[in-house]
């Protein structure tokens, strides 16, 4: 059973390409280049048009038939018709109630059960608002008193709603904890014994768009402020990396008490490994930068990369997440989270992290970082795949409907009225740099270091892995390299969910014990990370990592070898880790 991350076959028209064409000022553009000038980046941004309808004529059953994470149990005839293999809203009148997700609470971390939203059998569809104000999102760090005020009053209303309101703090808070916890099954896509999840997978981005959506409409109407928008936590960028002070004024709403208290004031760790280590705040800087570049460029050359795997009614999220969830989303969720609390509430755990009002300025960061995405490259395309455009969701609205809503809906951050304020990009201009470019050094390790077809996987991960992997093609055109990149997969990786979990990936990096390279260096590929959540009976999950290394190799020097060296470090939460295979794909 094929359980690779890859796109789906050209032939579904999923690939980007009827977009390349269309687009030829992004196509052309020297994105990424040391060259790059964010002057460019602005007024590229007014010449993209997203082109969201899909061409797209596959057999949706053969793609479920082809899926590797389909549970045994589940019956192909149950799907509804052809066309229902896109995921469903849930039915919120069975959240928690359903013998999946009916769990009792265990007493420390509320379950699925425990975060279901008020019921109504009223559900009406998402229309785009007739002549809407249009809302920009604001840099937090740089936000006026005024505004900060604005957004306490805003949020202390929220916090006022009675708690039988759906646009009540908490209410809001639960949302996420249902839709990642639990709470949810997949009844109405026909397979009530599979529950929602929708993290590690190409629902992460718009998922949580559409959440924020919702939520900056319910604040902005309990102030009556139509231009309310909700700012963005700036963590890629240098004057950015400190949380926003004023969410550290006790007095004010957007106060938390659950936070790291060594955090309050220090510069973010976009790679955090769960303790703080003894960088400078300057070296965080640069490596933070650096994991920027990493996973918005590097990471994330297509759209499978960056969005996450294929999810689809009937099938669980085991592809992987896309490179900007894995880090720094789940880092910054853990580093912000509180160790004296049991689960690291409130932002390090799923179930809590919507009580935290830094979640919705970190998340509006991530959304924007699919905007800022978008408008760099030809083939930063949003996904084509019919599943995924139709994939829907409800959320109740500020005035208390449940809207039910599409992932095609929200692709154009425009047509949903927002944009974000325009500020430095420095991480377009952080490509890290070799630590000791070299090649041939895989080859002179063979012999010390096992080859993968040598190595009896599954491997644990309670120790340093090292492994020599061959690479199916070398020394490839510049044609053959801009048509398909060359991935490194980690497989299989069966990790415990109700841990925080990170390692770290790195190629070509020699130190005989650990490695040496840091983040801001080539050798450094990329984070696995996972947040805490439950699940009902079992805690190991299994999800796959992806990251690209085409670029990495050739300034590596290492683009004619046929072996990479891969070293797998683990830095949190990975004694019970095992990983299927370690290999590299062309895609
Ligand atoms: Cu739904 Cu940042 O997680």
């Amino acid at each position: 059973m094929s359980s690779l991350p890859t796109p789906p076959p050209p032939a579904t028209g999923t690939t980007t390409k009827t977009h390349v064409t269309t687009s030829p000022v992004i196509s052309s553009f020297p994105l990424f280049s040391k060259t790059f000038k964010k002057s460019s980046l602005k007024s590229l941004n007014h010449k993209i048009t997203c082109n969201a309808t899909s061409d797209n004529n596959l057999d949706r059953r053969n793609i479920l038939l082809g899926l590797g994470g389909l549970a045994g149990a589940v019956n192909l005839t149950s799907i509804p018709s052809a066309g229902a293999a896109p995921l469903a809203a849930p039915d919120i009148s069975k959240c928690g109630t359903n013998p999946l997700t009916g769990f009792k609470p265990d007493g420390t971390t509320p379950t699925g059960g425990d975060c279901c939203p008020p019921d109504s059998s009223q559900i009406i569809d998402f229309q785009f608002p007739k002549n809407p104000t249009f809302k920009v999102r604001p840099a937090a760090h740089l936000l006026s008193p005024k505004y900060i005020a604005k957004f306490n009053l805003a949020i202390k209303r929220m916090k006022e709603l009675p708690e039988t309101d759906p646009r009540n703090f908490l209410q809001q808070a639960h949302i996420h904890c249902a839709y990642c916890n639990g709470a949810y099954t997949q009844s109405s896509s026909g397979f009530p014994e599979i529950e929602i999840q929708i993290h590690n997978s190409w629902l992460f981005f718009p998922f949580h768009r559409w959440y924020l959506y919702f939520y900056e409409r319910i604040l902005g109407s309990l102030i009556d402020d139509p231009t309310f928008a909700l700012p963005f936590w700036n963590w890629d960028t240098p004057a950015g990396m400190t949380i926003p002070k004023y969410f550290n004024d006790p007095k004010s709403a957007l106060f938390d008490p659950k936070r790291n208290q060594d955090h309050l004031k220090a510069v973010v760790d976009l790679g955090y490994n769960g303790s703080d280590s003894a960088t400078t705040d300057l070296e965080k800087i640069k490596n933070n930068l650096a994991i920027m570049y990493r996973q918005m460029v590097t990471n994330a050359t297509d759209p499978t990369a960056f969005f996450g795997g294929e999810y689809r009614a009937g099938s669980e999220p085991i592809r992987g997440g896309g490179s900007v969830e894995q880090s720094p989303h789940t880092p910054v969720h853990r580093w912000v989270g509180d160790p004296r609390e049991t689960n690291g509430e409130n932002l390090g755990n799923f179930y809590s992290a919507g009580r935290d009002t830094l979640f919705y300025c970190h998340h509006s960061n991530v959304d924007r970082m699919w905007s800022l995405w978008k408008m760099t490259g030809g083939k930063h395309k949003d996904l084509t795949d019919d599943d995924w455009l139709n994939t829907s969701f409800v959320f109740y609205d500020e005035n208390k409907n449940l809207v039910r809503v599409y992932v095609k809906d929200c692709l154009r951050t425009t047509q949903l009225g927002y944009d974000y304020q325009r500020v430095d990009v420095p991480w377009l201009n952080s490509k890290p740099v070799p630590r000791a470019p070299r090649s041939g050094i895989a080859k002179k390790l063979a012999g010390k270091v096992k080859q993968t077809t040598d190595v009896s996987f599954p491997v644990k991960l309670n120790k340093i892995v090292k492994v020599l992997v061959a690479r199916p093609k070398k020394s490839r055109s510049k044609k053959e390299k801009e048509e398909k990149e060359e991935l490194l997969i980690v497989q299989g990786i069966s990790y415990d969910s109700e841990k925080y979990v990170k390692f770290d990936v790195y190629v070509n990096d020699e130190d005989d014990d650990d490695v040496s390279a840091v983040a801001d260096q080539t050798e450094f590929v990329g984070s696995f990370a996972q947040l805490p959540h439950k699940h009902k009976g079992k805690m190991m999950s299994k999800t796959n990592f992806r990251a690209g290394l085409t670029e990495l190799l050739e300034e590596l020097e290492a683009d004619d070898d046929d072996n990479v060296l891969v070293t797998v470090v683990p830095r949190s939460g990975c004694e019970d880790i095992t990983i299927d295979d370690i290999k590299i794909v062309f895609a």
